[in-house]
């Protein structure tokens, strides 16, 4: 792939007709999602500002206009009704201060007075290219721009390494007080979150200190995308550590999870009631994020890029392009649990069932399939004769479900790791399995685990083959993200 010299990965997108050849070029990859949200150009990463207000759900990305690398990073804007059809909304935050000359970085929404405002950390970098982050924040106005504020909302704190970014902005009823949470790196190179507050959403931000959170002391060089959710009676801190290896995970190094506990504003203190859990026991997923006023005490709302820091995708970045975003999920708690499970209106989708006895896959489709117990194997994505692939094994014996990827002809991230093995207490009962263009998200038992990966299957791999007598139900699903070219 090219290489990517700092001039072209920090220059400003001055003009549509700067990216328009390339929209067209990617418009014709066979790889390109049909109801995934994914960069109009260039790269994706976070989900950002993920918002309901007024009946209508607004979610920005991360995103590099002009190729499939990271390098200065706009936010770009997609709405929605329904949290499955969405619509291109162009560039929300463009980096054109002082405080983001390096970019508009990962952050969070927050609606105050019947207006959403944006909470982000402007990536700044002085001459010799040393980052300073500043938490910034912007209005955004009816018709999707935004005002920006002169100066930004506070600056890094003296005492932690220049890694401080994410904001996520929490209002305590309680307290009468918001809160942002930063993530941060101690100067021993250790994670951990920041906590500044304030009596009014846009002035007087103060550092209050670093969120005590017992047991993870030293869990991680880096806590990216931190955030703090009430969900059914119970806090669950959810973010990225950095550096960090975690048994089952092969060589993965960054994670994203959750702890679940109890959250005292007052005294600043997580207190954990049990560990850290993985989010998505899949191999692309990352910078999770909540939507805010859900009001909804039982969910949440979850959204997380899928992809990851340390992976490449060579096939899309051949093809000038990189990244896209999961499924929106619901999330509640069973148990010591989040169980994620598929929206309900994804349902609104299926166009047509399909015969499973052609054993075809669609490229755009979902698979349901019932389990009557016992050990199982299913392969998605094979060739007609069953070769290749990726496979999903089910061993009764250990109650483990292994997902291997190494069979497919398009292979990447090797060194990471092809296959995931994962215990389930309930054994397999279910399967719900939404396959794109370039992506499977497998769900087991209606939200006890959940796998994420990419996958670039050639014109040959659209096949699946059982090998026992569970149920198969196919759907082709009906396009619902729009891929026009708004800027
Ligand atoms: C996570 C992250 C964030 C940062 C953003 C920059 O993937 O590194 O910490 O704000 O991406 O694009």
């Amino acid at each position: 792939m090219k290489e990517w010299s700092r001039a072209e990965r920090y220059r400003m997108l001055r003009d549509k007709s700067e990216v328009e050849d390339l929209h067209k070029q990617i418009a014709a990859s066979p790889y390109r999602q049909t109801f995934h949200i994914q960069p109009v150009t260039g790269l994706l990463n976070d989900p950002n500002g993920f918002i309901t207000h007024n009946g209508e759900w607004h979610l920005f990305y991360q995103w590099f206009p002009f190729g499939p690398v990271h390098g200065l990073k706009y936010w770009y804007h997609v709405m929605s009704w329904d949290l499955v059809t969405w619509k291109n909304m162009g560039v929300c935050i463009r980096p054109d201060m002082y405080y983001d000359n390096r970019g508009a970085y990962s952050g969070s929404a927050f609606p105050t007075d019947g207006k959403i405002y944006l909470y982000y950390t402007g990536n700044h970098r002085d001459e010799d290219w040393t980052r300073i982050p500043y938490t910034c924040l912007v209005k955004l106005n009816d018709d999707g721009t935004v005002e920006k504020y002169t100066e930004p909302l506070f600056g890094p704190n003296p005492d932690y390494t220049e890694h401080q970014r994410d904001p996520k902005v929490i209002f305590d009823e309680k307290l009468h007080r918001y809160y942002i949470l930063i993530g941060a790196q101690r100067k021993d190179k250790t994670g951990c979150i920041l906590v500044y507050s304030s009596y009014h959403h846009n002035r007087g931000w103060h550092f209050q200190g670093e969120l005590k959170v017992p047991g993870f002391d030293n869990f991680g060089s880096m806590w990216e995308c931190p955030s703090i959710e009430h969900i059914g009676g119970k806090d669950v801190l959810i973010f990225c550590p950095q550096h960090i290896h975690i048994e089952g995970r092969g060589n993965q190094e960054n994670h994203n999870g959750y702890i679940i506990g109890n959250m005292n504003w007052g005294s600043l203190t997580f207190t954990p009631e049990g560990s850290f859990h993985v989010l998505d026991f899949g191999f692309d997923s990352y910078a999770a994020e909540c939507a805010a006023n859900l009001k909804d005490p039982n969910k949440a709302v979850l959204v997380a890029w899928m992809g990851k820091p340390d992976s490449l995708y060579p096939v899309t970045d051949e093809e000038g392009w990189s990244g896209c975003l999961t499924l929106p999920r619901e999330l509640s708690i069973r148990g010591r649990r989040l169980i994620q499970t598929p929206l309900p209106q994804l349902r609104n989708l299926r166009k047509k069932e399909v015969d499973p006895a052609l054993m075809t896959l669609p490229e755009a489709c979902e698979m349901e399939d019932m389990n009557d117990g016992g050990s199982h194997h299913i392969k998605i994505l094979c060739k007609e004769n069953g070769t290749g692939g990726i496979d999903i094994l089910y061993d009764d014996s250990t109650r483990a479900i292994t997902i291997d990827r190494s069979g497919l002809t398009n292979r990447f991230n090797v060194s990471r790791g092809e296959a995931i093995t994962r215990p389930l207490e309930n054994g397999l009962k279910m399967l719900r399995i939404f396959i794109d263009k370039s992506s499977v998200e497998i769900f087991v038992n209606d939200g006890d685990a959940v796998f994420s990966t990419r996958a670039f299957p050639t014109p040959e791999e659209h096949h699946f083959i059982l090998n026992d007598r569970s149920q198969i139900k196919i759907w082709t699903l009906r396009p619902s993200v729009n891929d026009d070219f708004v800027i």
